[in-house]
């Protein structure tokens, strides 16, 4: 008798609105758990998780669609591609070229190189390459812009194993498969051959990024068929750490 009188209690027009509300918010914690699953990746296999407190990759990229089209909508806009090409162009080539010049002093690069830069953009480190002689240079990037620049995700080089000397990039923090982007380095280099990237691990990278790094740490786990050769301050359009990688012979 007593109880019949608890429910009726309890379910007043107040405390079903209540249950509904409650209810309704673990839907939608279990709708977000379900989309956040069904989440594509580009390639097949299961990548290890990069399980590091120093390499954060960014919520709310719900699919890699969503992942492209975000990278693409900066890249593809016709008013700052123009910039790129005019006002900054000779600017930006000039500070790559110092950096390049440094490691050819350092003998971490030649004119006989092959070279690849990861997410060149419209390739103005492609041009700093040739400028400072070192001629077989190719960049890679979403959008393509010919000839320095080709069409490609550096998650999945269209590039064969063991194709490269030396790459470059300073897009790291665009990666949302940071295993992917480092293994598909480590796979497209010849043995010996040398990775240099500047990364933001003191700063914060823009909104275009993935992840945040920390720390270089993370970075030496990644290069798991590589040694460090060196990592050294610079200033680089907003990076302010220059990691080098040496690929293991065997
Ligand atoms: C900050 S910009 C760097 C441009 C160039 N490296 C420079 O210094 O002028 C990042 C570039 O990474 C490219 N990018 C982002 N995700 C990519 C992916 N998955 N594969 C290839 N390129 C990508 C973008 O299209 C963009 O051009
Ligand atoms: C490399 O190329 C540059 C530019 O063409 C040239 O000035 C330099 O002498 C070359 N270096 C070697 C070692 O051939
Ligand atoms: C590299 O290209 C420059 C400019 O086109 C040329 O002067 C130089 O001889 C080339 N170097 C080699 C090694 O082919
Ligand atoms: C990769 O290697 C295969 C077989 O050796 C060759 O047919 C193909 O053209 C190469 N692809 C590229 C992008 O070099
Ligand atoms: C290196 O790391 C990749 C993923 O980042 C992993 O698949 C691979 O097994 C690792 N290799 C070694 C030798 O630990």
């Amino acid at each position: 008798m007593k109880e019949t009188i608890n429910q009726s209690k309890l379910l007043t027009p107040k405390t079903l609105f209540l249950s509904l509300i409650i209810l309704s918010f673990f839907f939608l914690i279990f709708l977000s758990q379900q989309s956040r699953k069904s989440m594509q990746k580009p390639i097949s296999g299961n990548p290890t998780p990069t399980s590091n407190l120093d390499l954060k990759i960014r919520p709310g990229y719900n699919s890699y669609d969503t992942y492209i089209h975000h990278q693409l909508k900066k890249t593809t806009n016709p008013k700052l591609r123009k910039i790129w090409t005019t006002r900054d162009w000779d600017r930006k080539i000039q500070v790559f070229q110092q950096f390049f010049n440094n490691l050819k002093q350092e003998n971490l690069l030649s004119n006989s190189s092959k070279a690849l830069c990861v997410g060149a953009r419209v390739g103005q480190e492609v041009e700093a390459l040739k400028r400072v002689g070192v001629n077989d240079s190719i960049g890679l990037d979403l959008v393509p812009y010919p000839p320095n620049v080709i069409k490609g995700d550096f998650h999945h080089q269209p590039f064969n194993d063991t194709t490269f000397d030396f790459e470059f990039s300073n897009v790291f923090d665009h990666a949302l498969y940071p295993d992917r982007f480092v293994g598909e380095i480590e796979r497209t280099l010849k043995p010996g051959g040398i990775c240099v990237l500047h990364v933001a691990v003191s700063r914060r990278s823009d909104k275009y990024s993935a992840n945040d790094l920390y720390s270089i740490e993370p970075l030496k786990k990644l290069f798991n068929g590589s040694e460090m050769v060196r990592s050294r301050k610079v200033d680089g359009f907003g990076l302010d750490t220059e990691v080098v990688f040496r690929k293991k012979e065997i």
